[in-house]
């Protein structure tokens, strides 16, 4: 099986994956990064130094969360000349040691982005370049909280003890209602986005998340931008103790019972959402995760709310327990049977999934990264996209047929789209670039890309090994 992986640097296809973790507890905005949510949160992964001239390279570690609320980055910026002076709101902080985001929430509109620029004393730049923004050349984000190191200083010239220096920002969801699909985003929406540095007197080497290569000259290249998806249930390792969930299914089953019968009057049925209380289940951020914090939340209330204290026995509280679990359980969280080494090898040759999805690092960018499918999706999702073919391609996913003037043709996946331009990952999974003019024909295909019918095409055996082999896939804490 030869694997696609030396595309990525043969052309413009290559551009940063990150799958943002949800965080359960609050993060505070001060510049310290010391919240367990961020120990956990992985990092971005190495920036690109796209216009490096010469100097040291100095990396910088980025990371994103989210909750209901907010959209969450940190930069750990290492550096041993750390200087900034501007002072001014919306001054030309680049010019100082600076990072920066530029946040697309429509991928299909990567045009559409807001930028955030913040130097070592924390002063402050943002624009809006939405094609519907009528604003001047700067913009004033809605509640955004920020903090950096030096934050506040009339000013940093770099000395001998300069290491590194780091900002920690949190920017409400509602900021970016215009563009974005939902805000506060489903599990499993996708952003683009770059993050970038720059700037300072020594070593002011450009560097970014996603790379930017030629003929693509500046930051402000929404065609670079990396592609982020929120996660939610948080991955394994963000989990509360990095604990997978267990629980006993016949109980689950009971609980189920149970609660559909003593609780519905404020929750909703099933675990969704009621009028009065909270959905259990996977759509919203949870309090309470282990066992004991369920049980205690049950069985005596929860003090300053509307949560009673129940009557129930303990031994049916346990059950119910065992059902909210059940509710929140992705398939990593199930000894899902079948044999996961053939599960790889049907993955591998017989399936040909790598051809469109990447898997730790290897296989083709037609489709979403499967390494952390387990910790993501429930099972039955999972068996769903194997063999139940969607209504319509999902969005970030629209399969197209271009004929081109020129007389070629090929097919691929809309990736952006413009007024005069298309981007079009085709199934040699390349990115082209075409300008409207030079398309003849283009015809959106109104099935996805994905054979959702792998229960006729594998045995059940087969089928089987499959599910075992990616619902074992979850990155692990680091
Ligand atoms: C009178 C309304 C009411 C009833 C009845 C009720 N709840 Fe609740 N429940 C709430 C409210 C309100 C909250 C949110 C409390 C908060 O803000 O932390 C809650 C929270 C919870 C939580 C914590 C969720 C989390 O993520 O922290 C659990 C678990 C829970 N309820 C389970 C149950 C179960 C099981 C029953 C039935 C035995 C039940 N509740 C009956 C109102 C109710
Ligand atoms: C021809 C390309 C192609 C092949 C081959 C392919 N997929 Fe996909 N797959 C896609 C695309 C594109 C999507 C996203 C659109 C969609 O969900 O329909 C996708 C979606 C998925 C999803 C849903 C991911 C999520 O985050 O919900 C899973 C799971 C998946 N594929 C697994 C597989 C497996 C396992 C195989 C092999 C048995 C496979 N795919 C073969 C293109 C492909």
């Amino acid at each position: 099986m030869p694997y696609l992986r030396a595309f990525c640097f043969l052309s413009l296809s290559c551009f940063a994956q990150y799958s943002i973790q949800r965080t359960v507890s609050p993060i505070n905005i001060d510049g310290k990064l010391d919240e367990p949510a961020w120990r956990d949160a992985r990092s971005m992964g190495d920036f690109t130094f796209n216009w490096y001239q010469s100097g040291e390279k100095e990396q910088t570690v980025a990371k994103m969360l989210w909750d209901d609320e907010n959209l969450y980055v940190s930069w750990h910026v290492r550096d041993k000349h750390i200087s900034a002076y501007e002072k001014r709101r919306h001054g030309p902080v680049s010019k100082d040691d600076c990072v920066e985001i530029f946040v697309a929430p429509n991928p299909a509109k990567a045009g559409n982005y807001y930028t955030w620029e913040i130097n070592a004393i924390g002063t402050m730049l943002n624009r809006n370049k939405a094609d519907w923004y009528t604003g001047g050349a700067t913009w004033e984000p809605d509640g955004v909280e920020y903090r950096a190191t030096f934050h506040g200083a009339a000013k940093k010239d770099e000395a001998p003890e300069d290491d590194h220096w780091i900002v920690e920002m949190k920017v409400p969801f509602r900021n970016f209602a215009r563009d974005a699909a939902h805000t506060p985003p489903l599990a499993g929406d996708e952003w683009r986005l770059n993050v970038n540095r720059i700037g300072g007197k020594t070593n002011a080497q450009l560097s970014s998340w996603s790379p930017i290569q030629p003929p693509l000259k500046g930051f402000h290249s929404p065609e670079a931008f990396g592609r982020v998806v929120f996660a939610d249930p948080p991955v394994a390792g963000a989990r509360r103790g990095g604990q997978r969930i267990r629980f006993n299914a016949a109980d689950a089953r009971a609980g189920h019972e149970i609660y559909n019968r003593s609780c519905t009057m404020c929750h909703g049925l099933d675990g969704a959402p009621g009028d009065r209380a909270p959905a259990l289940g996977a759509q919203r951020r949870y309090l309470r995760a282990t066992s004991e914090e369920l049980f205690d939340a049950i069985k005596n209330g929860i003090r300053g709310t509307a949560m009673p204290a129940s009557p129930l026995p303990e031994t049916d509280v346990r059950k119910i327990v065992a059902y909210v679990h059940s509710l929140r359980a992705t398939a990593v969280d199930l000894d899902v049977p079948g044999n996961p080494a053939n599960g790889q090898e049907v993955f591998l040759s017989k399936a040909k999934c790598a051809q469109c999805h990447m898997l730790n690092g290897r296989g083709g960018i037609l489709g979403p990264d499967l390494s952390n499918i387990g910790a993501e999706r429930r099972l039955a999702a999972i068996r769903d996209a194997l063999t139940v073919p969607k209504p319509v391609p999902p969005r970030g996913f629209q399969p197209v047929k271009v004929t081109t003037a020129a007389g070629r043709s090929f097919e691929g996946i809309v990736k952006n789209q413009h007024n005069t331009s298309f981007q079009i990952l085709g199934l040699d999974n390349k990115l082209h670039l075409l300008a409207a003019a030079q398309i003849k024909d283009i015809q959106f295909q109104p099935k996805s890309l994905m054979p959702a019918s792998f229960d006729k095409s594998l045995t059940s055996v087969e089928l089987q090994d499959l599910l075992a082999y990616l619902s074992r896939q979850a990155r692990s804490r680091r």
